[in-house]
């Protein structure tokens, strides 16, 4: 049995709130610590669940981890295997970041084949195809991929179909030390790729053009390892920035980059909050009704899909019909069905989300779908009249250090309990 979260709605938020290290970085600079003999430090690390595990998965291929204070120096010195094992992966799917940089390590990878996910199929199509046309083979059998390079790397021209995050970062881990030029055209430009390219680069890569669709990599022999301090984990600010819009504030979220968050920023701005940013603070408040929004998920720097179910929660109380369609993964309405249940009005048809405002929501026993969804119930929960109790909190735990904390430091009246 897990933990509950319990929320009694209907509390004014205001204050202020520091935002950790981006998961979706810190994930990645952990893996790429690989690619250098030596001990690396990775600043500004969230203490979440993901991290923890991608820190034992390191530890069964021979790493040495010394954590300290949202810090983690990793000696892969002494790293002796390239398989990493299937009770560790399925818990995160985030290990299969493992796979370039193993390759340049190695020039071999075996690494179990992550399960299936609450929001899609999540498949690895353009990682295997990409990494191919360096010269990669990949065999799967009894569960594992197994990656080989037979004739070594070799750089060469790749369009993604689709601007992946994940097939982004593996390709670049790979054609770093790979003989020759690499071009990834069609790249994503999340700000976590331009995070993990800095710190390739810090590590002796020669990577330009990060943050835009096309990354030019031109392949070195010779890396070293580093210090690096993760970007703020915008994700996590925009969840804030929601929470302080439905709670009134306001609300300063400290610690992401305001540019990083534009889109969601503007979408606050258009749902009749007020909004501003000054360095890494941004401040959110609201006095009138919170007006219908129209939001299509897309790569950044597109709407974050990670922002998705937060959202839609602000939508649910809006003062009118709004539209959500996700366009990134196929099942990401999850989280949807759990606000009926509050008395959200929501239909969905295929990736579209038809948001009727209703004037409250009331609190409920309802069960985190996912990550995201997850933490959007919680969020809910502020604005629904009576208590709402959150189930299957493993899920918020992944991506959220203090979740619970944060929000009662802004008033919110929020308490963790052992489930019965
Ligand atoms: C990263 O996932 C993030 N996770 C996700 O955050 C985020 O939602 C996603 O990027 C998009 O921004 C981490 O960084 C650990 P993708 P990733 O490859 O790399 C399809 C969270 O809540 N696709 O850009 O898996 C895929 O099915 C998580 O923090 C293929 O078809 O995202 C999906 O529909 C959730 N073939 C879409 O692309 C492939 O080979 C986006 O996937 C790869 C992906």
């Amino acid at each position: 049995m897990g933990d509950l979260i319990k929320v009694e709605g209907g509390k004014h938020l205001t204050g202020s709130v520091r935002v950790e290290g981006a998961k979706n970085s810190a994930l990645k600079l952990m893996a790429a610590t690989i690619i250098a003999s030596g001990r690396s430090t990775i600043q500004n690390v969230p203490d979440i669940a993901d991290v923890h595990v991608m820190a034992e998965v390191l530890e069964v291929l021979g790493a040495k981890i010394d954590k300290g204070d949202h810090e983690l120096t990793i000696d892969t010195s002494t790293l002796d295997s390239f398989t990493t094992p299937y009770e560790l992966v399925h818990k995160m799917r985030a290990s299969i970041s493992m796979l370039g940089p193993l390759l340049t390590r190695f020039g071999r990878a075996c690494i179990a084949l992550p399960g299936g996910c609450q929001i899609g199929s999540r498949k690895l199509d353009l990682h295997f195809s990409s990494l191919e046309a360096l010269g990669v083979e990949f065999e799967t059998e009894h569960g594992y991929i197994n990656a080989t390079t037979p004739d070594g790397l070799t750089g060469a021209f790749v369009t993604l179909e689709f601007p992946s995050v994940g097939a982004t970062e593996n390709l670049m881990m790979a054609s770093i030390s790979a003989d020759g030029h690499t071009t990834i055209d069609n790249a994503a430009r999340e700000p976590e790729i331009v995070d993990l390219a800095n710190m390739l680069c810090e590590m002796g890569a020669h990577i330009e053009g990060q943050g835009s669709p096309t990354i030019e990599i031109e392949g070195v022999k010779e890396f070293h390892p580093c210090t690096h301090r993760t970007v703020g984990d915008r994700i996590e600010a925009g969840t804030f920035l929601v929470a302080g819009a439905l709670g009134g504030g306001p609300v300063d979220v400290i610690g992401a980059q305001p540019a990083h968050l534009a889109l969601a920023i503007t979408k606050l701005q258009r749902m009749g909050c007020e909004v501003s940013s000054k360095g890494d603070v941004i401040t959110v408040s609201r006095t009138g009704d919170l007006l219908p929004a129209d939001i299509q998920t897309l790569p950044h720097p597109g709407f974050p899909t990670d922002l998705q179910a937060q959202f839609m929660v602000a939508c649910t109380i809006a003062n009118g019909n709004s539209i959500i369609t996700e366009n990134v993964f196929e099942n990401r309405y999850a989280a949807a069905w759990e606000l009926v249940r509050m008395g959200a009005d929501i239909r969905i048809e295929m990736q579209h989300a038809l948001v009727r405002g209703v004037p409250r929501l009331s609190g409920a026993p309802v069960e985190s779908p996912d990550l995201r969804g997850g933490a959007a119930l919680v969020l809910a929960g502020l604005v629904a009249e009576g208590e709402t109790t959150v189930s299957n909190v493993h899920h918020i735990d992944r991506g959220y250090e203090n979740y619970v904390e944060k929000l009662r430091s802004l008033g919110a009246s929020v308490t963790r309990v052992p489930e019965e």
